[in-house]
C-alpha cells in the first residue's frame, strides 16, 4: 500500500518536474525569440520615438542645431547659438515673457548683447516653437504623433 502510494507520488513528482523542465525550456525560447526580433527593430523603434520627440513629421528641423528649421532660422542660430549648445532652446518650454525673462537674465548676467530689431523676431520663434505645450484637452495623454499602422 505504502509502497503504491510512493510509487504513484514518485511519478506524478517526475511528471510535474518534467513540465516544468518543459516550460521553463518554452519561456527561454520565448524570452530569446522575443530578444532577438527586438534587437532587430531596434533601429526602427528608435526612429519611431525619434519621430515622436522631435515632433510631427511636417515639422522641419536643422540637422546641425535640431532647432525647427523656419525663415528665422539662420537669424535665431546666429543670435542664439553663439555661447551655448540650442540644447538649452530645446530642452526649454517657455511664454513669451518667460523668453523675454532668460533674455534679460542672460543680458544682465551673461553678458548677452542688444538684439535690437531682432529681439521680437526671435521672440516670435520661440513662442511659436518653444512655447508652452498646448493642450487639446485635460485629463487625458496626448493623441500620438505620427502613428505607423501595419497590417496584421
Ligand atoms: C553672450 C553669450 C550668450 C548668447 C549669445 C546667448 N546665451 Fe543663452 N546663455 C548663456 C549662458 C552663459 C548661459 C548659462 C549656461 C549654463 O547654465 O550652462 C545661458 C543659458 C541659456 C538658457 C538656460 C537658462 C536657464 O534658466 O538655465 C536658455 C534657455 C538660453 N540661454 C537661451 C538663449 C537664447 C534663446 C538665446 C538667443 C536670444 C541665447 N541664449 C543667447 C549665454 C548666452
Amino acid at each position: 500500500m505504502f509502497a503504491k502510494a510512493s510509487l504513484l507520488f514518485l511519478t506524478t513528482f517526475h511528471q510535474i518536474m518534467r513540465m516544468k523542465l518543459v516550460n521553463s525550456s518554452i519561456s527561454l525560447a520565448v524570452l530569446l525569440a522575443g530578444g532577438l526580433v527586438l534587437s532587430a527593430l531596434r533601429p526602427a523603434i528608435s526612429r519611431t520615438m525619434a519621430n515622436a520627440v522631435m515632433g510631427a513629421d511636417s515639422v522641419k528641423h536643422d540637422p546641425n542645431t535640431g532647432l525647427v528649421a523656419d525663415e528665422h532660422l539662420t537669424l535665431v542660430v546666429a543670435q542664439c547659438t553663439a555661447c551655448h549648445s540650442s540644447k538649452l532652446i530645446l530642452q526649454n518650454r517657455f511664454t513669451r515673457d518667460g523668453w523675454k525673462e532668460k533674455i534679460r537674465w542672460m543680458q544682465r548676467t551673461q553678458k548677452l548683447w542688444d538684439l535690437g530689431e531682432t529681439e521680437p523676431v526671435i521672440l516670435d520663434y520661440l513662442v511659436k516653437h518653444y512655447g508652452p505645450e498646448q493642450k487639446t484637452f485635460d485629463g487625458r495623454r496626448k493623441p500620438l504623433p505620427a502613428i505607423q499602422w501595419y497590417k496584421l
